[in-house]
């Protein structure tokens, strides 16, 4: 039965999916035990009550359960997508049918359309904003400086969005306490690693069905997303090869035991390419007109631009839709074909549903105590990047163990002193 009341606003594909959604959205809280947690918590402590928050992240069944939490605590949420294509049409019904939130989202939406929920979203003049890439606070920031006098402060899930926001910081413009979520460790070391590993192999293979046994499988970006994509591809049985242009991650990525070399070496041999380097054109037209036939092209990374595809446009013309989320491009001095997938956005999320639950568990436990911090330390902190206490990442951390029933050992008193002292040596 729908709950959705006459003052509701929102902006969704259809609202009659709901029924779906909302079993999806319960098949995904069994595996997250933490936030589940936290949001029982919150129901009984109220610690958001009053508070207007505007969250903007991939509309998923995980983030509607952490949306769940925010509501509990007393927050109220408007969703808005972060991400034209990652959008989940069903969650999005029952997240406004059986749980009253006001979303904006709409799988397919264009570029002007999530730019109007952006501001649609500011336009309920938020104290907290919890971001996904860093585009509502760039939006208060260009255009709604009068705004940030309601901000107690804003979350960042991920490292595209930190960097944007390290670079506000740098130009003296971040007027406000915004937690780096993304460099929690609970957050990094698995939703981008085994998160991005997993679902960017369920992306690419639910958009093509191709086998990745034997092919040559070149990762772009050797970062926490870069190393899960290429962990997971050798567990398919893919030779891979990373291309980077960090020394250091090079070697990471040489003594991993994968081969290393320059993009130009590995467009001639490439089968699949997935680009997560956070950065620009790191495919461009040199790398396309090198490329063997067929080879298949995508991007994990935040934003679409890893992938010049304005470049591949001009030289092959308008693409061919072979499938969803697959584009054939005929280079027209070759012949050959480039196959994109996911129009270059984020295949993890186009093609498949984003990272597991049990991941997204620790990622969204970190948002939900963010949002509390800030709250809680509303005047306290000074405006620029925070991450959240290190005492909160081993908190989670904790939980996540005891929900996989998991015990670990503690210091004992003698080993304490040990660690905390200076003479004991040889
Ligand atoms: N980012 C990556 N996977 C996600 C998911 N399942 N939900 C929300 N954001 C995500």
């Amino acid at each position: 039965m729908s709950a959705v009341s006459e003052s509701q606003k929102f902006d969704i594909t259809d609202i009659n999916l709901a029924q779906k959604g909302h079993a999806r959205i319960e098949w995904a809280e069994r595996e997250m035990p933490v936030l589940r947690l936290i949001r029982e918590r919150f129901a009984v402590e109220k610690p958001l009550d009053g508070v207007r928050l505007v969250a903007c992240a991939h509309v998923t069944t995980e983030t509607a359960n952490l949306v769940r939490a925010l509501q509990a605590a007393g927050a109220e949420t408007v969703l808005i997508a972060s991400n034209p294509l990652s959008t989940q049409d069903d969650v999005a019904a029952s997240l406004v049918a059986d749980y009253g939130v006001s979303v904006y989202a709409i799988k397919g939406e264009s570029t002007d359309t999530y730019n109007r929920h952006v501001r649609t979203a500011l336009d309920s003049k938020p104290n907290l904003i919890i971001d996904d890439g860093s585009d509502v606070v760039a939006t208060v920031l260009k255009e709604r400086q009068h705004q940030i006098a309601d901000l107690i402060g804003s979350t960042e899930e991920t490292t595209t969005g930190i960097v944007r926001l390290r670079a506000m910081e740098s130009a003296g413009v971040l007027k406000f306490p915004a937690i780096a979520v993304n460099d929690a460790q609970t957050k990094h070391f698995f939703d981008n690693r085994y998160g991005t590993g997993q679902s960017t192999i369920d992306g690419i293979i639910r958009a093509t069905n191709i086998l990745l046994a034997g092919r040559n499988f070149v990762v772009v970006g050797y970062g926490w997303c870069g190393k899960g994509i290429a962990l997971r591809a050798r567990g398919m049985g893919a030779n891979v090869i990373v291309a980077e242009i960090d020394p250091v991650k090079a070697i990471e990525a040489v003594m991993d035991g994968f081969r290393v070399m320059q993009m130009n070496e590995a467009a001639k041999i490439g089968d699949v390419f997935v680009t997560v380097t956070g950065n620009r054109h790191v495919i461009d037209s040199q790398h396309f007109a090198a490329m063997k036939d067929s080879a298949i092209v995508c991007n994990s990374g935040h934003f679409d631009l890893e992938i010049n595809l304005d470049s591949l446009r001009e030289i092959s013309g308008e693409p061919l839709n072979v499938r969803p989320f697959v584009q054939e491009y005929k280079v027209k001095d070759t012949g050959s074909r480039i196959i994109v997938l996911g129009e270059g956005r984020l295949i993890n999320l186009a093609a498949a549903e984003g990272h597991p639950a049990s991941v997204m568990d620790m990622s969204f436990a970190n948002q939900a105590l963010s949002a509390e911090y800030l709250v809680k330390n509303k005047g306290k902190l000074t405006a620029g990047v925070h991450l959240l206490p290190k005492e909160v990442d081993q908190e989670i951390a904790h939980l996540k163990l005891h929900s996989l029933g998991i015990q670990i050992d503690r210091l004992t008193a003698e080993q304490i002193e040990y660690m905390t002292s200076w003479e004991t040596g040889t």
